[in-house]
This record gives structure tokens, C-alpha cells and sequence, in this order.
């Protein structure tokens, strides 16, 4: 079998067998295929896609193209849970305390950013030495001792999805169905949870733009979840503007830090406890979402998922002080505001756009080696349906380079449509897709 033909074959529209999938999938994690053969590839598969049954023989590739870790230790308290990816979605660095501190088991991989969204890791890095990488043992005595560790891909997990992903980023194959779904389920598969819960992003910032295509890729999940043996559920929430008001990584971990001591942005702690109410209910820990969700307020008012998220950060190395005092976490040394041309209302906030002034401001990579700037961001001091008046501050740019700072001024000066009437209400947890 030749590389460059299957490229072609993909390129004109064909399906791939099964051998000629685990075929690349091999090859390319061996190092046999070269970067820029397997993003030939990616791009044939951008633009033909790929049937149902291509899909779920490229995730079990991609599973098995490394090591797969046992949870079966735990029973039912395993929980995993992935976003497809958005802007300003800090929300596992909320969920892993609140789960862990109620009984349930979190084993989580996460990813970096990717395209115009940010990443887990690179948020978790803006806490001052903490380690994104554990070995296998110390990953698994961590989660034992404290019910929750968050690494990078790191180790042999999944090696096809971690080259693959960091490809995509810079080839501008990010946001096709089926790479996205094969790249979150080999991940949640190899990492061996019980229960899996998908945040699915709809929306202009999302990789998912409409409804019914994120409603498709969500039920293509769980239905790849449910038949590997995993309880799957997904929620399908709103990215047509960005989740929260923070956007950066340093900046997300503060808010995120916020939300634990009960002062969060009320979009975001929707989302939170939509998911983790999901993920209570499939480990076990609460009965129905009523229960889940007081036991979820419960820890946040008595500050026992404070405590927990410190407990973490200090089992991986890290400082444990800015959780208890965020100033201490970095934060870019300019500020400049971006203020509202006309009055009226907040009628949409392209998330896209939003992103991107973040990457701009070098909050994001450009190429698979960049170095990221954790301290730069955006703060949205207005979001969807706010009244503004001519003059007022909608957003607030953290940057330390005043060219960068400048170009992202521009887009999110674009990316704020104000309208005269204010938009209707949409919610921010649209649906839920659970088996069939
Ligand atoms: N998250 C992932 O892990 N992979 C993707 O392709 C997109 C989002």
C-alpha cells in the first residue's frame, strides 16, 4: 500500500477500507508517513469527508495506536467528559474539583488549544509549576488519592491523535466532523472511563457553526461511546458568543477560580452544572439532576471544591496560593479598552473572532512549536442582550505588545454587532442527546 495513493483515493471522493484506515493511522504514528503526506490526507478528508463507518475504524485506530489505561479499579466512579471546543471554555477546571470533591473519579487527558480555542493544559500551565505530565503510576495513585489528576497527552496514549491534532492545527483541518469526532473518542476510550459526557459547541465559535451538524456529530459520539461499552451522554451548548466573560488562559483560570468561591458568570455555571449533573448522575453520585445540582451548590457555598481544586493543583506541583489569592497568577502588564461605537444592545458577539484576537495577542499557537503567551487575554465586559451606551467599555484587552493589542482591538471592535432591540433569549444548554 502507497500513502500517496490513498490521498488520491481520498481526494476523489472514495472510502477508505478498513485496512487502508489502520494502514495511515500506523504508519503515520511509526513516523512511516510524513507530516506533510498526512496532511494531504487531512485535507482530502476536509473537503470529502468521511462515511459513519470510516469514522469509527479511524477512533479505534487511533485508540489502539498506543497504550489504553484501566480504570476498572473505580468501578462506576470513573467519569470523563470533552468539549468539542470553544472560546472561553474553562469548564473542566471546574468540573474536576466539583466531581472529585463529590465522590466521583475523574483520570482526565486534556488537550491544548487548537485553532481559535484554548486549551485545558495551557490553561492549567499559568498555575506556576504545575506539571502537565505524570507517569502512568502517579496518574493513577493521584486519582486515587485525591479523585481527580488533568494531564496533557502525554505518555503513549493515543500518539495517531496527539500528531494528528497538532497537524491540524496549523493546516487549517480542525473543523471536520469526523476528525474532531475520531480525535475526542480515541482519547475518551484509551483513558478508560466508566462514563463519558461530551460538551458539544454549537454556534459561530464553535467547530460545529450549526445546530443540526453538532446535533449529528453529538449522536455519532455517544452512539461510538455507547458501543464501546461506555455510558455516553452528550449536551449540546451554545457557543454563539464566548462561554463566561474571560478569554485567555491565564485569565480563564481566574474566572474559573471565581465560579469555585460561588462569583462566576451565570452562562458558564449553566454549562457546569448541565455537565456536571450529567456526570454526578452516570457515576453514581446523585440519584437525579435536582440532587445533583444541590450537591454541586453545596460544595461550592462551603468551599470544599476550593479546597479540593488546591488540593490538586498542589498533587501536581503546583503553587496551590493563587487559588486562594488570584492576583498571584499571571496577568499581561497593558491594558486597552475596545468601547461601543453607537448604543444600543449586545445583540451577538462573534466567539470566532474573539478567539482569534486572543491567538493574536499570542494567547494561541501559530505553528506547532510556538510558545504561548499565558498571561495575555480578553475580558467581555458585555455580553448578548446587555444595554450599552455610546462610549462604554464592552471588552478589556490584556496584552504586553502594543502592535498585537492593536490588531486584536480591531477584531473584537467587529466581532460586537450592537442592535437597536435586544436579540431574543437563547439558552445556553440547547439540548441533550443520550443513547438510543
Ligand atoms: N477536541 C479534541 O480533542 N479534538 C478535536 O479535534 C477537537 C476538539
Amino acid at each position: 500500500m502507497r500513502m500517496v495513493d490513498l490521498i488520491e483515493k481520498k481526494r476523489d471522493g472514495g472510502m477508505l477500507s478498513d485496512e487502508e484506515i489502520r494502514f495511515i493511522i500506523d504508519g503515520f504514528t511509526k513516523g512511516d508517513i510524513p507530516d506533510y503526506q498526512m496532511s494531504a490526507w487531512a485535507m482530502a478528508v476536509f473537503y470529502k469527508g468521511m462515511t459513519d463507518h470510516e469514522t469509527a475504524v479511524l477512533t479505534d485506530a487511533m485508540m489502539r495506536s498506543g497504550d489504553t489505561i484501566d480504570l476498572s479499579r473505580f468501578g462506576t466512579k470513573s467519569v470523563d467528559k470533552h468539549s468539542t471546543g470553544g472560546v472561553g471554555d474553562k469548564t473542566t477546571l471546574i468540573l474536576a474539583p466539583i466531581v472529585s470533591s463529590l465522590g466521583g473519579k475523574m483520570a482526565k487527558m486534556s488537550g491544548r488549544g487548537l485553532g481559535h480555542t484554548g486549551g485545558t493544559v495551557d490553561k492549567l500551565e499559568s498555575i506556576p509549576g504545575y506539571k502537565t505530565t505524570l507517569s502512568a503510576e502517579e496518574f493513577m495513585q493521584q486519582v486515587e488519592d485525591v479523585g481527580v489528576a488533568v494531564i496533557g497527552q502525554s505518555g503513549n496514549l493515543t500518539p495517531a491523535d496527539k500528531k494528528l491534532y497538532a497537524l491540524r492545527d496549523v493546516t487549517a483541518t480542525v473543523d471536520q466532523m469526523s476528525l474532531i469526532a475520531s480525535s475526542i473518542m480515541s482519547k475518551k476510550l484509551a483513558s478508560g472511563s466508566d462514563a463519558i459526557v461530551l460538551d458539544v459547541k454549537t454556534g459561530n465559535g464553535a467547530f460545529m457553526k450549526k445546530l443540526e451538524d453538532s446535533r449529528a456529530r453529538a449522536k455519532e459520539m455517544v452512539s461510538i461511546g455507547t458501543m464501546a461499552g461506555k455510558k455516553t451522554v452528550a449536551v449540546i451548548t451554545d457557543m454563539d458568543q464566548p462561554l463566561g466573560r474571560a478569554v485567555g488562559n491565564s485569565l480563564e483560570v481566574r474566572e474559573a477560580i471565581d465560579t469555585l468561591r460561588g462569583e462566576g458568570p451565570a452562562d458558564f455555571k449553566e454549562v457546569v452544572f448541565a455537565l456536571g449533573s450529567q456526570m454526578l448522575m452516570l457515576a453514581g453520585r446523585a440519584a437525579d439532576e435536582k440532587e445533583a445540582r444541590a450537591l454541586m451548590e453545596g460544595v461550592i457555598e462551603d468551599g470544599s471544591a476550593l479546597d479540593k481544586f488546591a488540593q490538586f493543583v498542589r498533587a501536581q506541583g503546583g503553587d496551590a496560593a493563587p487559588v486562594y489569592d488570584t492576583s498571584l497568577l499571571p496577568v499581561a502588564g497593558k491594558t486597552l479598552e475596545v468601547t461601543a461605537k453607537e448604543s444600543g444592545y449586545v445583540h451577538r458577539i462573534l466567539a470566532e473572532d474573539i478567539g482569534i484576537a486572543c491567538m493574536t495577542l499570542g494567547g494561541g499557537r501559530e505553528t506547532k512549536e510556538s510558545a504561548i503567551d499565558l498571561s495575555v487575554g480578553i475580558i467581555l465586559e458585555k455580553k448578548n442582550g446587555n444595554a450599552v451606551s455610546a462610549g462604554e467599555v464592552l471588552a478589556t484587552i490584556y496584552g504586553n505588545d502594543d502592535a498585537k493589542m492593536q490588531a486584536a482591538y480591531e477584531k473584537i471592535a467587529h466581532a460586537y454587532e450592537i442592535a437597536k432591540e435586544p436579540a431574543a433569549f437563547v439558552p445556553v444548554v440547547r439540548e441533550y442527546i443520550f443513547p438510543e
